[in-house]
């Protein structure tokens, strides 16, 4: 018997002759472009939580030894193609300016989660987003067109996906905020979410994911999910 989790887990329970059951856990691999700040700490967090994990950077695989080291037997490096590939689910965590070389192809059919935010400062001025006819995980799912892109991790600080988690039910647990196109999408960032100790709070499709872009009330800091939902509210189109 075989029961498939939402793009997560899959557990295979085989009976055998003297009716014992063998449980085998096969762990998603999640692959990760960008390896900065927020990379290094979701590689952390799934590593924790039992997932394989391939890391990748813009400068190769040699220059991310000393992470793969501190990560473990469960992380290796290469490529984004690589990371792209071995990924059953992917996390992009680079620049903005950045997101046109994510690879398209390999991610062909996967859920994407997508960290990134829009600093003009940094990534110059895109002119749909400062208008508000897009948004910037909108545009990373079109650029993926056969993925399944959700906003993830986008409005927590790095340090704090580490050091802010709380098991389920504990009243101090911090919430974040996901988006998707895609309802399995969502669901895995909601999963994953909650394995590393966060709750979450579903704004809905992409179209709505600037309510939890940079400088509305929600970007940055600590809430719970009544608090996220009171700030989701109130958030402006365009700042
Ligand atoms: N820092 C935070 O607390 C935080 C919180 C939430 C969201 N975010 C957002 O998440 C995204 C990543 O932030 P970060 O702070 O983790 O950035 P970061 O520390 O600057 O790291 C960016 C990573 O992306 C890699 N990269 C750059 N261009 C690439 C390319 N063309 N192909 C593959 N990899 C590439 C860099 O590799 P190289 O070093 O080899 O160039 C680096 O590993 C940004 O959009 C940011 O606004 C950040």
């Amino acid at each position: 018997m075989a029961s498939t989790g939402v793009a997560g887990r899959t557990w295979l329970a085989a009976g055998n002759n003297s009716a014992a059951t063998l449980v085998v856990a096969i762990m998603t691999t999640i692959g990760i472009i960008g390896a900065g700040n927020i990379g290094s700490q979701v590689a952390r967090k799934a590593i924790e939580n039992g997932y394989d994990v391939v890391i990748s950077n813009s400068r190769g695989a040699e220059t991310l030894a000393e992470l793969v080291a501190e990560l473990g037997p469960k992380a290796t490096a290469g490529t984004s193609a690589q990371a792209a590939e071995a990924a059953e689910v992917a996390v992009v965590t680079v620049p903005l300016n950045a997101y046109a070389d994510v690879p398209v192809e390999q991610l062909a059919g996967k859920i994407v989660i997508d960290t990134n935010n829009y600093y003009f400062e940094r990534d110059g001025h895109i002119a749909a987003l400062d208008n508000g006819e897009t948004t910037v995980t909108g545009m990373l799912q079109k650029h993926l067109p056969t993925s399944r892109v959700a906003k993830g991790f986008n409005h927590i600080t790095a340090a704090d996906i580490t050091a802010d988690s709380f098991p389920t039910g504990d009243p101090a647990r911090r919430a974040l905020a996901t988006a998707s196109d895609f309802a399995d999408a969502s669901a895995f960032v909601t999963k994953l979410y909650d394995e590393f100790g966060f709750d979450t709070v579903n704004i809905g499709p992409l179209e709505e994911s600037w309510r939890v872009e940079r400088d509305r009330p929600a970007y940055g800091i600590r809430q719970t999910t009544a608090e996220l939902e009171a700030n989701l509210a109130k958030a402006p189109r365009t700042v």
